[in-house]
């Protein structure tokens, strides 16, 4: 939000953010990859038009993994081409259990990604890997939670944080994608339990929107920019929702407001039956 300083008369920029987050984009080593009959390159790009028209004021774009659909260079070089052929803005992102944590960190140095600590305003977004080699579930090793504890530690002046990573850290309510959940959350928790200026944890995996609480943290999950999961579902089943994004606005004072916008004019042909992808 802007602020109007009486001498001036002009309008100065105050530190709060908007920060777009998306997620889970599932994008192949060819443009025509499809992932249940959608082609993820498309609705991808509906996404991005999507946020260009309804996002006026952008400060950080943050993508929560699973970006591609195989760890595929391609997808990463794809990806980056198609977020900058709409948005010159900061992007960061983090690897999800579909990518290869490996060759993001390499393609990142080169594509000019922002590195997994970034300011929005005057917050901290700290970008988290919860990736585990050829496991779908998450894990937070030791050096992330190390690393975590140290911006932390450090965060001298006690800036307000949000936290991003790829898997969930609590149930969503979904049985069979509950199994994938980062193993042990618990510490994570612990270790934010002590540091009142956590403010957000924020994820994808789920492909579908969640709010929650938990140790006076705010807990969500945003859509998927391709498939949707049904809710509350014990087993696979795919939604008839539309791909989206969520927004966050990042206020100075450390309160947010939150929401999750869809792609509404678009139709597309999708295996609904599917028992898995
Ligand atoms: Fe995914």
């Amino acid at each position: 939000m802007d602020a109007l300083t009486p001498e001036s008369n002009t309008y100065q920029a105050s530190a709060g953010a908007r920060v777009i987050q998306f997620t889970d984009c599932h994008l192949g080593p060819v443009e025509s990859e499809t992932l249940l009959g959608l082609n993820t390159d498309q609705s991808l790009e509906d996404v991005l038009q999507l946020i260009q028209r309804k996002e006026p004021h952008i400060d950080q774009l943050v993508c929560t993994g699973d970006v591609a659909s195989e760890g595929n260079t391609e997808g990463y070089l794809r990806f980056h081409k198609l977020v900058r052929r709409y948005f010159k803005q900061p992007l960061a992102w983090l690897p999800g259990n579909h990518d290869s944590a490996e060759i993001m960190s390499v393609s990142a140095k080169s594509l000019g990604i922002e590195p997994r600590l970034v300011t929005a305003g005057n917050w901290l977004i700290v970008m988290l890997d919860s990736s585990v080699p050829g496991q779908v579930y998450g894990h937070l090793e030791a050096s992330e939670l190390d690393y975590l504890s140290y911006v932390l530690r450090h965060n001298h002046d006690n800036k307000p944080v949000m936290l991003c990573l790829h898997h969930q850290p609590v149930n969503v309510g979904s049985e069979w994608i509950d199994q994938y959940i980062v193993k042990n959350a618990a510490a994570l928790f612990d270790l934010v339990g002590q540091f009142s200026q956590v403010k957000i944890i924020s994820w994808g995996h789920v492909h579908q929107e969640f709010v929650g609480k938990r140790n006076n943290i705010d807990l969500f999950a945003t859509p998927s920019t391709c498939v949707q999961f049904k809710a509350q579902c014990k087993k696979f089943t795919v939604d008839t929702l539309m791909p989206g994004y969520r927004w966050f606005q990042l206020n100075p004072d450390g309160s947010f407001s939150t929401g999750v916008n869809r792609v509404t004019d678009k139709s597309y042909v999708i295996d609904y039956k599917s028992a898995g992808y």
